[in-house]
């Protein structure tokens, strides 16, 4: 199956899990589920599940439905995060995905819960696994947490934010980068593959990702990004464009993913990945900017 359709498939019932909507006797609040939904569809680019399930092809991919548990966990963090980062507390943010953002729509105690909530259902969906996938699933949960929280993962991030002086890097690391490499790592580890070979690939697209992000910020307009444009200069947020330069970010960009492919693991479909790895490199790099 197409990798957007599983992932398409597998978020539906996800939320709808996580609504109650499958237990006739749950009375859950309206507002609170319908903002769930609203969070994470229509999706984004998806970019972390789909790296998991291909990684998880690349290996082979026997446990197919502890995969997509993996992907969508992913997914459901990263729709979290945004939500929260979105608030006033944080960015403060108007528009995500070319919508209101969760606040706007529905207040800020329901994004708070929003956020919690999606949290709670990425955990609650991997320790949901069939008792036969009972201890990859462990390692999944653990991949998922190290990730997540303190002190390596968007917790940590997003924490930088409020110390006095910044280190771009282990911004860059925890905030994005990541749950780059949990996707490599989970993909890896749901088709019962070591995780630890999968560490450098998945940072290495991470932390390009975030150039690539912190680029359009600076160089797109509102409408292009289908959220607000130049945030990191708003909020004097420590980024790429900051440190080198528009000219120095696109190197550094093109630096980071050349090793990207070197540093694949050898497995069944370390070809496809590869293909895969130049897509990326291809779809980051800016085109045309329209705000200078
Ligand atoms: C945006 O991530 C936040 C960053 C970590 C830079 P994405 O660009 O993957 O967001 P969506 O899911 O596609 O909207
Ligand atoms: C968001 O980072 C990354 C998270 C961990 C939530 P940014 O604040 O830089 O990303 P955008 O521009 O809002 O998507
Ligand atoms: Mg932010
Ligand atoms: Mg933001």
């Amino acid at each position: 199956m197409d990798l957007s359709k599983r992932i398409d498939r597998a978020m539906t019932s996800a939320i709808a899990h996580a609504q109650g909507q499958i237990d006739p006797d749950c009375n859950a609040p309206g507002r609170l589920a319908a903002a769930l939904n609203y969070a994470v569809t229509p999706g984004g680019a998806r970019i972390r599940p789909t790296i998991c399930l291909s990684v998880a092809r690349a290996c082979g991919d026997d446990r197919p439905d502890l995969s997509d548990r993996a992907a969508i966990a992913l997914e459901l963090i990263h729709c979290a995060s945004l939500v929260h980062d979105d608030l006033p507390a944080f960015d403060n943010a108007d528009f995500r995905r070319g919508k209101p953002t969760v606040h706007m729509a529905y207040s800020e105690p329901l994004a708070v819960l929003t956020g919690d909530s999606l949290i709670i259902s990425a955990f609650d969906l991997l320790s949901g696994a069939p008792d036969e996938d009972a201890a990859r699933a462990l390692r999944l949960l653990r991949l998922l947490a190290r990730h997540t929280g303190m002190p390596y993962g968007i917790c940590a991030g997003q924490g930088w934010e409020s110390e006095s002086s910044v280190d771009l890097s282990a911004y860059h690391r925890s905030k994005t980068a990541a749950l780059f490499v949990a996707a490599t790592q989970m993909g890896a580890q749901a088709a019962g593959h070591e995780p630890g070979a999968w560490e450098e690939l998945g940072a290495r697209i991470g932390e390009a990702f975030q150039v690539a992000d912190d680029l359009r910020d600076a160089l797109y307009d509102e409408a292009a990004l289908g959220k607000p444009a130049g945030q990191d200069a708003i909020h004097q947020r420590p980024s790429a464009v900051e440190e080198y330069g528009v000219q120095g970010a696109i190197k550094r960009l093109h630096d980071i993913l050349g090793g990207a492919i070197a540093s694949i693991p050898s497995c069944p479909g370390e070809g496809q990945l590869a293909q895969l790895v130049r897509l990326y490199a291809e779809r980051m790099t800016p085109v045309a900017p329209v705000r200078v």
